[in-house]
């Protein structure tokens, strides 16, 4: 797009994602209420000073009057949001279903659902024709608001048929897909019964990004063993068309941790917990309350660190804060209970009338909040099974320019291969080793400490979400004019 004068003007950047920014209440029949939410993805594009992004997604909420539907699509409008209205069966077996329950699962190597499987496979025809049909949905909305020169960019596995509807619309707008999970080993994800119709729905698409090298690699080869197509350094080719696929590893608006712990609200904050405790460590972990954090597994090995090192028992606290998460889904509700049950018995076994070893909470904190914790805590715990990146381990390391604590890390979360350097990495799924690594972080010395802190706080702060949008967007605008070079060849 140019003005005018012949100076190109800021581009219109279109995010689709199944939720948008914001959470909205209803007030009344025609009033709502928005909260945004500052999540990493929201904080990369508030950043990218070169285009003007509006959002399209789900707002989370059914609305199945008119009124109420034209009411919140004004609010959202204020915030550049567009809304997608999904009634509750699709959401039912879209988001809880195929989403959550089906895709979710299989791509962090947690297999296709196990219980009842006679009922699943009853059930999948009819939740991947309502995965397509909101997929659908969502791009009659983008079509509807697309012109001509914005970038579309879609996010995430809620959304692997959007690229092939867009480009059924137009093939010539520019349409990007960006997965925030791993991508599983092609073998893995061969076992899902729609695979191929997915891959190809996804390789219509210009750019398609993943947060590590490997997922990238894992979907080239899913594309070459199951559709035959072939895999370039580029990415995949198919009868001289040729989609990028690359690695883009996202990060965080670092600057923006860093400035709120100058903050009085935090400061006091800080002064606050540093005197709740006082004379023990802290041990912090902060997880979406979900299967993949391995949340029952880590505190299982603080469990086993408190068994086998007496001494720390009263000098150690662990603070787990667990957002609840999809709790429509049975799976997720099973691991609630999972949950209290192993802390309840661990704060049984090594409580005292004065103090428990873990403080568990089922709710999420404010920003501040969660600032001035990540900022006393001596040891973070990220022990999930898979994870696509993992942000709460950069938060951790924004904070802790002061502490130089000690991150322990899954080798299994994509934020590994950039913090792998500075963190103690350990194999979640072995509790003796993740103690072990208790041990070993608690009592580090601090010249150690501090020179691994150095390591990923360079990282952290050089490695921003801005520039992680800028640079796929920018890399999108080449990849469109590069890939119609090759099909005229
Ligand atoms: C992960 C996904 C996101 C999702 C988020 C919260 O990070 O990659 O796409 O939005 O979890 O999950 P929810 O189901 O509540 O949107």
């Amino acid at each position: 797009r140019e003005r005018l004068d012949g100076r190109p003007c800021r581009q219109r950047l279109l995010v689709v994602a199944n939720r948008l920014p914001v959470s909205a209440i209803r007030r009344g029949e025609d009033s709502w209420s928005l909260e945004i939410s500052a999540g990493g993805l929201v904080s990369a594009l508030l950043g990218v000073k070169e285009f003007e992004a509006r959002w399209i997604g789900w707002a989370g909420v059914n609305v199945p009057d008119e009124v109420g539907q034209k009411a919140l699509t004004k609010a959202l409008a204020e915030k550049r949001c567009i809304p997608v209205f999904l009634d509750e069966e699709i959401v039912h077996q879209y988001y809880n279903g195929y989403c959550n329950n089906i895709l979710w699962p299989l791509f962090h190597y947690l297999g296709l659902p196990q219980e009842d499987r006679l009922a699943t496979t009853r059930s999948f025809q009819s939740q991947f024709a309502a995965y397509k049909k909101a997929n659908q949905m969502f791009a009659d909305v983008v079509n509807k608001h697309y012109e001509e020169g914005d970038v579309v960019w879609c996010h995430d596995y809620h959304l692997m048929f959007l690229p092939k509807c867009l480009k059924e619309y137009n093939i010539k707008m520019k349409v990007g897909w960006f997965l925030h999970t791993p991508f599983p080993s092609s073998e893995i994800h061969r076992t899902l019964p729609s695979r191929s119709e997915l891959l190809r729905s996804v390789l219509a698409a210009d750019l398609v990004g993943f947060h590590t090298y490997d997922y990238a690699r894992h979907f080239v080869s899913a594309c070459t063993r199951i559709l035959g197509f072939e895999g370039t350094p580029e990415g995949v080719e198919d009868q001289g068309r040729l989609t990028r696929v690359a690695a883009f590893p996202i990060g965080i608006d670092s600057d923006r941790f860093i400035r709120a712990l100058e903050a009085t609200q935090v400061q006091d904050n800080i002064r606050e917990l540093a005197e709740r405790f006082k004379g023990r460590k802290v041990m912090l972990g902060v997880d979406r309350l979900d299967m993949i954090k391995g949340i029952p597994q880590k505190i299982l090995a603080f469990e086993k660190f408190l068994e086998e090192n007496p001494d720390w028992r009263d000098k150690v606290v662990l603070l787990q804060i667990a957002v609840p998460t999809r709790t429509d889904v049975p799976e997720y509700q099973k691991l609630t209970s999972q949950v209290h049950e192993i802390v309840g018995r661990i704060n049984g076994r090594f409580g005292t009338l004065s103090a428990v070893p873990i403080h568990h909470l089922d709710r999420s904190l404010d920003f501040h909040a969660l600032c001035a914790l990540y900022a006393i805590t001596d040891v973070a715990l990220v022990t999930s099974l898979r994870d696509g990146m993992n942000l709460v381990s950069y938060e951790f390391v924004a904070c802790q320019d002061t502490k130089k604590g000690v991150l322990i890390l899954s080798e299994f979360a994509g934020a590994a291969q950039s913090l792998g350097a500075g963190a103690i990495l350990v194999n979640p799924w072995n509790i003796t080793e993740v103690a072990a690594s208790i041990a070993q972080a608690l009592n580090m010395p601090a010249d150690e400490r501090e020179k691994r802190h150095k390591h990923n706080f360079a990282h952290v702060t050089s490695h921003t979400a801005q520039e992680w949008a800028e640079t796929f967007v920018s890399e999108l605008n080449d990849t469109v004019v590069e890939a119609k070079l090759r099909t005229r060849q």
